[in-house]
């Protein structure tokens, strides 16, 4: 037995009570159609999760704006069409005693001219380069307005599908996390500047949330604590900083992607799990993901003063994490089998996908 992870845990403002401490980490699959609407295999991977045991899960990031996109399978949450297929993850999921959220997304400065037909917008005007090949379009404060709004209406689509709740997704340098970032975001009007401007459009998402929902519906932020691979601008101070006026709001946790959730902080000597505790402890539900692969990693983050712990990689070879972590059954590891992921739901597009990240996926199958 896990002691900490199969303790249950309760979302004391939301009401809400969870069997265990383990979450399903956004896991983006690509396995949507080209307009957003999610397929019968990413549903069945979802389910495949939820009957295997996480208490909570949180389904891929999820467009809430046309000119948001970043994958050609990417998933969204703007039509009718779309809400009916959420409706089927949240029944599956309350079929097996978990919580099911959706994770709401706009790429920003990263969202793909190609799929989106446009350049991307952030909030501040980048000139075209190797990386912003048609530039970065600044948002108008109309702009701004529409964008706060459509992640409102999606958690409206949200709440009407019977999810349990939204992750607002604020990392990974897409657009609400290029307003946090004060290297993007050279504004000197309320949008930008000090750390309460940068975190503005985020705290005005969260209380347009609150106004329209009953307050058991879930509301968590995803951060990135720090800078990583080739990112600028996300730094630890900064992002504590943003964490603490997040956790002053009506929101059930915060969700911190730390790549590596054993790492040292950069350039510093200490450990950034213990800067982000630290900081954070006793002011809101705390939720950490990165290289939390077994249950001994998941027990170490748990102990160190976390409340839940998001698992990425392991998850895609045993959706039944828990089950396994718990009894002791051994877990598969990287590179999984293509054959294996078919036989969790994933598709074609998904296993490709997935394929193109290192080490991730063996490909066993020639193709004919
Ligand atoms: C294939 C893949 C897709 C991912 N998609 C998302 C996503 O949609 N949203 C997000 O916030 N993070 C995404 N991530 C990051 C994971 O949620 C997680 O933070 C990261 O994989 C580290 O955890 P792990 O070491 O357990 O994999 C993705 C990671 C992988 C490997």
């Amino acid at each position: 037995m896990r002691q900490a992870l199969n303790s249950g845990f309760q979302f004391a403002k939301a009401g809400v009570r969870l069997k265990n401490r383990s979450v399903l980490a956004p896991l983006t699959h690509n396995m949507s159609d080209s307009h957003g609407n999610p397929s019968p295999a990413e549903l069945d991977w979802l389910e495949h999760c939820a009957n295997g045991g996480f208490g909570l899960l949180i389904a891929a990031a999820t467009q809430v704006w046309p000119g948001g996109r970043c994958w050609q399978g990417q998933p969204a949450l703007m039509t009718d069409l779309q809400q009916q297929a959420y409706s089927r993850f949240a029944e599956a999921t309350r079929a097996h005693g978990a919580l099911a959220l959706v994770q709401l997304h706009h790429g920003g400065v990263r969202a793909a001219p190609a799929l989106n037909g446009t350049a991307p917008v952030g909030p501040s005007s980048e000139a075209p380069d190797s990386r912003y090949p048609l530039g970065v379009t600044e948002l108008d404060e109309d702009a701004i307005q529409q964008l706060i709004g459509a992640f409102v209406t999606a958690a409206e689509r949200a709440y009407r599908a019977g999810l349990d709740g939204v992750e607002l997704h604020a990392a990974h340098y897409y657009l609400l996390c290029n307003f946090l970032n004060p290297v993007l975001n050279r504004r000197t009007d309320r949008w930008g500047g000090s750390v309460e401007n940068r975190t503005r459009i985020l705290i005005e998402i969260i209380r347009g949330i609150r106004q329209q929902l009953p307050r058991q519906f879930l509301v968590g932020v995803r951060l990135s604590p720090e800078n990583y691979a080739n990112v600028v601008g996300i730094e630890l101070q900064n992002q504590l900083a943003v964490a603490n006026l997040l956790a002053a709001e009506d929101i059930d946790y915060v969700h911190f992607s730390m790549g590596d959730s054993f790492k040292l902080a950069n350039g510093k000597n200490t450990a950034l799990l213990s800067e982000v505790i630290n900081a954070l402890t006793g002011k809101t539900t705390l939720m950490m993901a990165g290289n939390i692969r077994d249950g001994e990693a998941a027990e170490r983050v748990l102990s160190a003063g976390a409340d839940l712990v998001a698992i990425g990689t392991s998850a895609l070879g045993n959706p039944d994490w828990i089950y396994k972590v718990t009894n002791g059954v051994p877990l598969v590891t990287p590179p999984f089998a293509d054959t294996l992921l078919q036989a969790h739901g994933f598709n074609e597009a998904g296993i490709t996908y997935l394929g193109a990240v290192p080490g991730l996926v063996v490909i066993s199958k020639p193709k004919t």
